[in-house]
């Protein structure tokens, strides 16, 4: 295949800002260069430096007024939940028995989970995410849905079938043997096909009994480089009712620590009201938090408090959570973190942001060799920002000259219009226009 220099202004992040301070956690060429070769990015830098050693054979495209970043990369997402976006009225626990459980268990029909599959990906891309780790239904159909649909665009994707052996309704629940069963055929299936991951995917505690919290640990064992994905302390009755269901341990997060569900690629949703210990535990364990911002908004759930998981050295990456988070953009999503941090008094610099939405995301996802970055050998997933996206928009970044402020307004006032085009594997795979 042929070899592409992409010309325009291009950002990538280097670190968290909160190590490496925000001069240096980023770089960024104002008219600068990447050149795609075989789906990898094959070279990075001002075009002026570039251009010259192009071989002759090169196309190069041009986009003006519009900003180069790696893929976005989504830590936590239903996509089950896509047809119940926007649910009212009430908080988590009555939000899953009334809205999202019933929308579930129509994932027992293979025809419906294609079908959703694929107007989830599309929003994804329309949204610039190129990366996500998603939840399916107890279903195994879902998730053999979901993977074909991923692998036929070429994405780097994490998910997995649902766990989930006890109060939920009947048409949603598995049992310990069939869950463990249906897992492993899925992981057999899908596990490092192409740019696929399986993700063992207890729903939350109050879901498993602790005979199946014990194979979700047993599966992890049993595998190399599989994930763990699940919500945790979210919201205070939810917290309240793990401790009713499990008195023996010493909070909630000790209910999956129990079960050796901590570790590297272990990725814990929400992650609102934890204490010092838990977050120390999370830290010393290599696990990871998806901050997810619009939902904790729209449940009532809480404001996460990104500097203590930033003290603590957790990992953190960004999450929308749909459907109990309200955008699959991620720039309202940041939108929606910045004022989180305002709410209890802190700032979110847009450095911080950028950094959440790819590299931190990666790292939070132990990819960040391969994706969530612009670094030379890495997976040309990419997308083009577009600083016209909307009349208010192009006004307002006339004023606005600095990179840090066009990158505020971006997160402030961007969503899916402001994604000109997705690349994946250095494939275009969506394109607004
Ligand atoms: N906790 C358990 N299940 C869910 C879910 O589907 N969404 C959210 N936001 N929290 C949960
Ligand atoms: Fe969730």
């Amino acid at each position: 295949s042929g070899t592409i220099a992409y010309r325009a202004s291009i950002l990538d992040s280097l670190g968290d800002p909160a190590e490496l301070g925000l001069e240096n956690s980023y770089r960024y060429f104002e008219d600068g260069m990447m050149v795609v070769q075989d789906g990898r990015i094959l070279a990075l830098g001002e075009a002026a430096e570039i251009m010259p050693g192009l071989s002759s054979g090169t196309t190069i495209r041009h986009y003006e007024d519009a900003l180069i970043t790696p893929g976005f990369i989504d830590t936590h997402i239903h996509y089950p939940q896509t047809g119940m976006i926007a649910s009212y009225g009430e908080q988590l626990l009555d939000w899953l028995e009334n809205y999202t459980f019933p929308a579930e268990q129509k994932f027992a029909d293979p025809a419906h989970a294609e079908q959703v599959s694929e107007i989830f990906i599309n929003e994804l891309l329309r949204n610039g995410t190129t990366t996500a780790l998603v939840f399916g239904t107890v279903h195994p159909q879902s998730v053999d849905a979901f993977f074909s649909t991923a692998e036929k665009h070429n994405l780097r994707m994490i998910a997995g079938k649902v766990m989930m052996d006890r109060n939920a309704p009947k048409a949603l629940t598995d049992t310990p043997e069939s869950g463990y069963r249906d897992s492993k055929a899925l992981i057999e299936r899908w596990h490092g096909k192409g740019r696929l991951h399986y993700a063992v995917t207890p729903r939350f505690a109050p879901t498993s009994s602790p005979e199946q919290l014990a194979t979700a640990g047993q599966l992890l064992r049993e595998h190399e480089g599989l994930y763990m994905h699940t919500h945790l302390s979210e919201n205070r009755n939810e917290i309240e009712w793990v401790k009713e269901l499990f008195p023996e341990q010493s909070g909630y997060l000790d209910v999956y620590d129990h079960h050796n569900l901590l570790g590297k690629r272990s990725v814990f949703a929400h992650g609102v009201h934890l204490c010092d210990e838990e977050c120390q535990r999370l830290a010393e364990t290599d696990s990871a938090i998806a901050f997810c911002p619009t939902s904790n908004l729209f449940l009532g759930s809480g404001l996460f408090n990104l500097p203590q998981a930033e003290q603590h050295k957790i990992k953190v990456g960004l999450g929308t959570d749909v459907g109990a988070g309200t955008s699959f953009s991620m720039l309202q999503t940041l939108n929606e973190a910045y004022k989180v941090m305002q709410l209890q008094g802190s700032k979110l610099h847009p450095f911080k942001s950028f950094y959440l939405a790819t590299l931190g995301g990666a790292r939070a996802l132990e990819l960040d060799q391969q994706v969530g970055t612009l670094e030379p050998g890495s997976e040309a997933d990419f997308l083009v920002l577009d600083y016209n996206a909307t009349p208010l928009m192009s006004y307002r970044m006339q004023q606005a000259k600095s990179l840090d402020e066009r990158l505020f307004v971006l997160m402030t006032l961007g969503d899916d219009r402001a994604v000109k085009e997705t690349f994946a594997m250095g494939r275009k795979i969506y394109s607004r226009d």
